[in-house]
């Protein structure tokens, strides 16, 4: 009987059918790669669908500027050229962030400053960043992860009282809100990712926001070549717009499924997801995060716990590495203990959006196989892990 046996020891996975595919059908976006076919915009410099997607996220994001670029990570570059980051430069940006973000900043010659994150939410901690500014300091990287959010509002005040421009990472984050305003406008620059897992998916591409007249200039400058250096095409551009329309419905389910797991998981001891203190926010979660700890599933690892998970068809990963432990010390300049840096390049967890698309189906499929593994975890822990997936 192999009713209950994890699919990793032979039993029938939670989940026959794997984790779901992303993007999910939409019929309108059927309708626009048609629309495209037939008139041959698809392969055409120009046809209007870039000029129709600036003005819609101009729209969305209630915000003067917005600039198309080839991906999320082209987009902070910009946004790090805009603000005329540069040699001899520091930028500050949370210890736990995606690798381009500290690449970007040291391809331009500067010295990325990393500090500690929130050991609740997992966030930049702005507790600490007013100790990580110097007489270099030429801007802070502010990045939104994994369905919890960067306390926008008091970083805005403590930059803003020292004359430091913020960037906004939103490329996890897209058109949701805090404090009633979108992510993305809080910075003085704002990016967001349409690459082939995000939110909003062209398969790749990203956009700059700005109200600042000089920023975008400066952006301008470097990209146009009398052509554009970072482009985005007017087919990834023409499949946009009908995803903006089903965003909010899609958030409102994501947000209702991670409720139900949430509150099933109740303190199921193990899993502690990211917190999320904000008030008044509209949050979305491109991943949903956890604390992992293994004791409580004696001994199994984080990569055996997820490799189990996965082989139910639920799609759970480990998260980023932090980027002090994955650079040479002397890239990086840290701004104090990174204690809960390290707890999260060890402890993460992400559980990756487009099954949080099922609200009940989900929640039970996800505490049945978390109970699965809990159940077997001794005899899991013996059992060879398959490598990470790619999300
Ligand atoms: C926080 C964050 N910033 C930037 C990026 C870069 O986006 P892209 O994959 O479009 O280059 C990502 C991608 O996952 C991300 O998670």
């Amino acid at each position: 009987m192999k009713d209950g046996l994890p699919a990793l020891l032979g039993g029938d996975p939670v989940r026959p059918q794997g984790p779901p595919l992303w993007p999910v059908a939409n019929p309108a976006v059927v309708e626009v790669l048609q629309q495209l076919a037939m008139s041959g915009d698809w392969g055409r410099y120009h046809a209007g669908h870039c000029e129709r997607l600036i003005e819609s996220l101009q729209r969305a994001h209630r915000v003067a500027h917005v600039h198309l670029a080839s991906s999320g990570t082209a987009a902070v570059e910009l946004a790090l050229r805009g603000l005329k980051v540069g040699p001899g430069d520091e930028v500050i940006l949370s210890a736990y962030d995606f690798k381009a973000n500290f690449t970007n900043i040291a391809h331009l010659g500067a010295m990325p400053v990393l500090v500690e994150i929130d050991s609740r939410s997992g966030q930049l901690s702005i507790d600490l960043v007013e100790a990580a500014i110097t007489q270099k300091t030429k801007a802070i990287l502010a990045s939104h992860l994994h369905g919890a959010a960067v306390d926008m509002p008091r970083l805005m005040e403590l930059a803003g009282a020292r004359g430091i421009p913020v960037i906004e990472d939103a490329c996890q984050m897209t058109l949701a809100t805090i404090a009633g305003r979108p992510t993305g406008t809080w910075g003085d620059v704002g990016v967001i990712s349409f690459g082939g897992s995000k939110l909003l998916t062209a398969g790749r591409g990203g956009a700059v926001f700005t109200q600042r007249d000089d920023v975008l200039q400066r952006i301008r400058l470097f990209t146009q070549r009398g052509n554009d250096a970072y482009p985005l095409s007017e087919m990834q551009a023409a499949v946009l717009p009908p995803q903006l329309d089903s965003l909010p419905q899609q958030r409102a389910t994501r947000t209702a499924t991670v409720s139900a797991i949430v509150a099933r998981l109740g303190n199921h001891q193990g899993l502690r997801p990211f917190e999320a203190p904000l008030r008044d926010c509209e949050l979305d979660y491109y991943k949903l995060a956890f604390w992992y700890d293994p004791q409580a599933f004696d001994g199994l690892t984080r990569e055996q716990f997820s490799a189990a998970m996965r082989a139910e068809g639920i799609p759970v990963d480990s998260g980023f590495r932090s980027l002090h432990r994955i650079h040479a010390q002397r890239r990086f300049r840290s701004s104090g203990e990174l204690t809960a840096a390290d707890e999260a390049d060890d402890a993460v967890l992400t559980l990756h959006h487009p099954f949080l698309l099922e609200v009940e189906v989900a929640a039970n499929q996800f505490l049945q196989a978390l109970d699965r593994v809990r159940r077997h975890a001794t005899i899991l822990k013996t059992v060879q892990a398959p490598a990470m997936m790619q999300f």
